[in-house]
């Protein structure tokens, strides 16, 4: 099949790689000139594992190009994703105008049927508009589908070529059929196709965002109780995950959620819920509890060094928002580093892969350690606010050497309490009992 991917961020991007790597024609269009000349040369914008090797095989044996020609693109594709951002507007709810002008320029670029499929994240009803966009300036024959996106950043790939579903909004037949055709080599073991009409599929991807996030601000709430009763809230995620009614995932208690769709998706659902004179209030809920949490590193530290901090030097394990990627978007990091900065103190962070994006944030107000250890030299405490993998088991005894103080923040409940107070440490993690 011959396909045009409009937007090549991390979702069109790993789309189009895995659409081209199952065989078909792809053509990944962005307005982003430096990007797609890097592109162009190999060079991936995004650190997403597996990615770069996958764009690399693709693009060698031409399955795979990037323009920032979108008609050029359009016009000999069967099926157009539109996969361009869709950033929170005024009020909360989702900026369309990247969306609708992609459909106008589609519109105006098709001459043959085509299938338009959103795969942005949009809120319901946004099929009706971006039919109109189009018909607006087209007398070809067309379809719009929805078809959201449910990839992990980090996992992007695996999630993509194995997903738990692929859900497909449409009312017609003949799109139904190109779409299934399109995603059988991914739903190979199983028929994991969902079909719908467009506004079940537009809202299934905000009510999925949304239930995951309540998860966790559910289980922030149930930890700061924890902090308040001395219990241990993994403890109580163990109990809990094992009820196969509840399961284990999206069950950790931290410092706050992040990420580019989370906090926006929640906004935008409560927004279209506020529009159709419905006042979601767990929604209203979910991002209070956030918004809190994102500052509990910060509250802790204050309270521990009896709220004067000015003149310390901290150290940050983790930047990027999760482990495996470097994207900082709504990231807890920004809002810990520029609390403790507020407040007079140093900061030196290490993060395996965001150092890059991390310098577009904090330039050089924060110092960047290559190494863990360089990010806890000479410090008074440190922070830990991404779970990377390669923090998990360091070596402790080095690092009270190197610490000015041996005082950890643990934001990610990494490290056992107990075990962290025998090896000489004053130890803070998140509702892992009584606060010290
Ligand atoms: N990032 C995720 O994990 C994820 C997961 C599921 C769904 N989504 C949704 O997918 C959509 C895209 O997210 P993203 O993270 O890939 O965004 P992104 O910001 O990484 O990429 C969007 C790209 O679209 C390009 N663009 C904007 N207007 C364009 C136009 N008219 N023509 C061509 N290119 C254009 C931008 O230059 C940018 O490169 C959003 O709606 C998001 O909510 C994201």
């Amino acid at each position: 099949m011959r396909i045009a991917v409009i937007g090549s961020g991390y979702v069109g991007l790993v789309a189009a790689t895995c659409f081209a790597d199952s065989g078909n024609d792809v053509v990944c269009v962005d307005i982003d000139e430096a990007k797609v000349e890097g592109l162009k040369q190999g060079i991936i914008p995004i650190y997403e594992p597996g990615l770069e090797e996958m764009v690399e095989r693709n693009t060698r044996v031409g399955r795979l190009s990037f323009t920032t020609n979108l008609a050029e693109a359009v016009k000999p594709a069967e099926v157009v994703f539109i996969a361009v951002g869709t950033p929170e507007g005024e009020n909360g709810d989702a900026d369309l105008q990247y969306v609708l002008a992609a459909a106008r320029d589609i519109g105006r670029a098709i001459e043959r049927y085509t299938v338009v499929v959103n795969k942005s994240t949009v809120p319901v009803g946004t099929a009706d508009r971006v039919r109109e966009e189009i018909a607006a300036v087209t007398r070809v024959e067309f379809d719009v589908v929805s078809n959201p996106e449910f990839l992990k950043e980090g996992a992007a790939i695996e999630d993509f070529v194995k997903p738990d579903r692929v859900v497909i909004g449409t009312n017609s037949e003949r799109a139904r059929e190109i779409m299934a055709e399109l995603y059988a080599p991914f739903c190979r073991k199983s028929d994991r196709i969902l079909f719908m009409d467009n506004r079940s599929a537009e809202l299934t991807k905000y009510a999925a965002n949304a239930m995951l996030a309540t998860r966790i601000s559910f289980m922030n709430e149930i930890a700061r109780l924890c902090e308040r009763v001395d219990a241990d809230v993994d403890m109580v995620r163990q109990g809990i995950g094992s009820d196969s009614r509840i399961g284990l995932a999206f069950l950790y208690a931290g410092a706050s959620f992040g990420g580019s769709c989370f906090p926006k998706d929640i906004k935008a659902l409560y927004s279209t819920a506020r529009e159709n004179g419905l006042d979601f209030e767990l929604l209203r809920a979910v991002t209070n509890v956030n918004a809190e949490q994102k500052r509990i590193l910060l509250t802790k530290a204050l309270r521990h060094f009896g709220n004067n901090i000015e003149g310390m030097t901290f150290g940050v394990w983790g930047l990027a928002f999760k482990p495996k990627t470097d994207d900082m978007r709504e990231a807890p990091s920004i809002v810990l580093i520029e609390g403790l900065l507020g407040k007079g103190a140093r900061v030196v962070a290490h993060d395996p892969v965001a150092h890059r994006t991390a310098r577009k944030i904090f330039g050089d107000r924060i110092g960047y350690a290559d190494t863990p250890y360089g990010a806890v030299e000479g410090v008074d405490a440190l922070f830990l606010v991404t779970e990377w993998n390669e923090f998990r088991r360091p070596d402790f005894e080095r690092m009270k050497r190197l610490m000015k103080q041996p005082v950890i923040f643990d934001g990610r409940n990494v490290f056992e309490p107990k075990k962290m107070r025998e090896r000489g440490f004053t130890y803070y993690g998140i509702g892992r009992g009584r606060d010290a």
